[in-house]
């Protein structure tokens, strides 16, 4: 496996956090600290941040994505987005099947399949989450789970497709914890899921896939995680509303 034949990737999820005014003083602090960076730069916000982080984003080489979306263009669903409306607003990226909505909000393998479908539809790219829960990776499942979400989330996906599906292997109990996979762990399931992708698609397919770790992913442990060959970014959640953190995140990936 070659990490030059795919990009890396650092992607912040801010999940419910920033009123519009601290999101564009958040993307402002954060454009300069970032615009030497050798990789890709994503900041994924609110949907009421949407707008002003894009304006503050302007000029620089911060990309903003949203964090979910709806799998109807249009219709009678009070309160969903959907992925069209993202793409009419400029917006590039959006995270889907994050393990949030799959807890709190009753998000399963077969309506994160309708939404990948609708995000890639609707022309986005999009950022996948899957990952095992703690008895889960007790009970020795990790692999089959993660095989197994990554399978049922890529139905009906083309692999000329796939140059718009980013994974991020995001082990639930390490999320928001502070309890991050070891490095081994997490470049073992990333092969793991880059092996799905090469059994669905192609070698060629998977070897151009970018596969993300998340999960308590900060300044002081980035550096390994991201030194292993199948770990090719991240997805950042506490540590990427500080600038400085992320920027330090942001300057390990470009090495
Ligand atoms: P965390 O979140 O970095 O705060 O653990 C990661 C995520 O949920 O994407």
């Amino acid at each position: 496996m070659n990490k030059a034949t795919r990009k890396t990737i650092i992607a912040g999820n801010w999940k419910m956090n920033k009123t519009p005014d601290e999101a564009k003083a958040l993307i402002s602090e954060m454009a300069p600290l970032v615009k030497d960076a050798d990789c890709d730069v994503i900041a994924c916000v609110p949907f009421v941040d949407l707008a002003v982080a894009q304006q503050a984003a302007e000029g620089s080489n911060i990309k903003i994505g949203a964090e979910n979306c709806h799998w109807e263009v249009s219709g009678a669903y009070t309160g969903e987005i959907s992925a069209t409306m993202l793409k009419a607003m400029g917006i590039e990226y959006v995270i889907i099947g994050h393990s949030e909505r799959r807890q709190y909000f009753g998000e399963t393998d077969v309506t994160v399949n309708k939404r990948v479908r609708a995000a890639l539809d609707a022309g986005l790219t999009v950022i996948l989450c899957v990952g095992e829960l703690k008895e889960e990776r007790e009970q020795g499942i990790t692999a089959e789970l993660c095989r197994m979400q990554t399978k049922v989330a890529l139905q009906g996906v083309t692999a000329e497709e796939m140059s718009r599906i980013v994974i991020a292997y995001e082990p639930v109990w390490a999320i928001g914890t502070g309890l991050t996979a070891t490095a081994d762990q997490a470049d073992e399931v990333c092969g793991i899921i880059r092996d799905v992708i090469a059994e669905l698609y192609s070698t060629e397919v998977a070897e151009a896939t970018t596969i993300q770790y998340g999960g308590s992913m900060n300044d002081a442990n980035a550096e390994e995680l991201l030194s292993k060959v199948n770990v090719d970014g991240g997805l950042i959640g506490g540590a990427s509303l500080v600038a400085e953190k992320f920027a330090k995140i942001v300057e390990f990936a470009s090495k």
